[in-house]
């Protein structure tokens, strides 16, 4: 496995490999490396011939410090992981080398990016929409793997790709759970041993919403699993809505025709925690 921190020594190695016809993966993570990372490195790995991954903690996409300190990092055991699972090439930059100056790019996700994670994030899009914008520029892959987890990071990576007419393909890959229903994340690492329990709570009451859609209208499906949530003195809901899942606004009846997504962020003691289920 390689290991490059310089943008221009990995845009050579990457170019050379195009070059000589070799079809170029990439998987973009902040590293904490977990099953759910895996997921997508083993698709990338078994649809490309060469996978790169980038481990990066993107300070830009951090609305809140107290989130970028306590964000988990391992380099060492990340390198690890990715050496057995066959990853060609790691990409480790610094934050001079991703950010030589401040930031000027301003992108416009329109209404993708005033729900959800974009009201209760600000800046949050903006900072992703930079990083990775860059790390595909750097690295020029054929395809990139996001995972469903983050669905509307997932939608804005999209625009983005359509906006800036980038030349690589989209894979999305479907949310990897512990056995009792949490998606994995890298910040259930922060969780006590009591809260890590509690934390199934939030896959429970996802597939209760979708259980009850049949038989109650969208707003109050909506507000039923927010009153589940405000009984439940562990938790504190930022957001439950039910959208569209192409353009992301909250949905007023069902639709069979149209693909409907629930999406949760709710806070556990310290760590923010959030999921989605599909619904139709
Ligand atoms: P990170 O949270 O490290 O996630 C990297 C990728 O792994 C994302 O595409 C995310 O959706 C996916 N992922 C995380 N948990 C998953 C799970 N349980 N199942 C399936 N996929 C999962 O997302 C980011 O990093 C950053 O925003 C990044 C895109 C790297 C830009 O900084």
């Amino acid at each position: 496995m390689l290991t490059y921190t310089s943008r221009k020594e990995i845009s050579e190695k990457t170019e050379q490999l195009r070059g000589e016809g070799k079809s170029i993966g990439f998987v973009p993570t902040m590293g904490a490396l977990h099953r759910g990372h895996l997921s997508l490195i083993e698709r990338a790995n078994n649809e490309t011939d060469i996978l790169v991954v980038s481990v990066f903690v993107n300070p830009l996409q951090f609305n809140n410090t107290g989130d970028l300190t306590s964000y988990p990092r391992d380099l060492q055991a990340d390198k690890k992981i990715l050496e057995t699972v066959g990853c060609d090439i790691i990409f480790v930059p610094d934050e001079k080398e991703m950010y030589p100056k401040p930031t000027t790019e301003k992108y416009n996700f329109g209404t993708l990016e005033t729900v959800m994670e974009g009201t209760f994030r600000p800046g949050h899009f903006n900072g992703v929409a930079i990083v990775v914008k860059r790390l595909f520029d750097i690295i020029n892959p054929h395809r990139a793997y996001f995972g469903e987890k983050d669905y509307q990071q997932l939608t804005i990576i999209r625009k983005l790709v359509e906006t800036e007419k980038i030349a690589v393909e989209i894979v999305s890959c479907p949310t990897l759970r512990e056995d009792d229903g949490l998606a994995l994340s890298s910040r259930n690492a922060n969780l006590t041993t009591e809260q890590r329990k509690e934390a199934s709570f939030i896959f429970q009451t996802l597939q209760l919403a979708k259980k009850r859609k049949n038989h109650i209208c969208p707003a109050h499906l909506r507000q039923l699993i927010i009153n589940i949530f405000d009984a439940n003195k562990n938790f504190k809901l930022e957001y439950f809505e039910i959208v569209d899942d192409k353009t992301l606004q909250p949905i007023m009846a069902w639709e069979s025709s149209k693909g409907m997504i629930a999406f949760v962020a709710v806070w556990l003691g310290k760590v923010r925690l959030i999921d989605n289920i599909r619904i139709i």
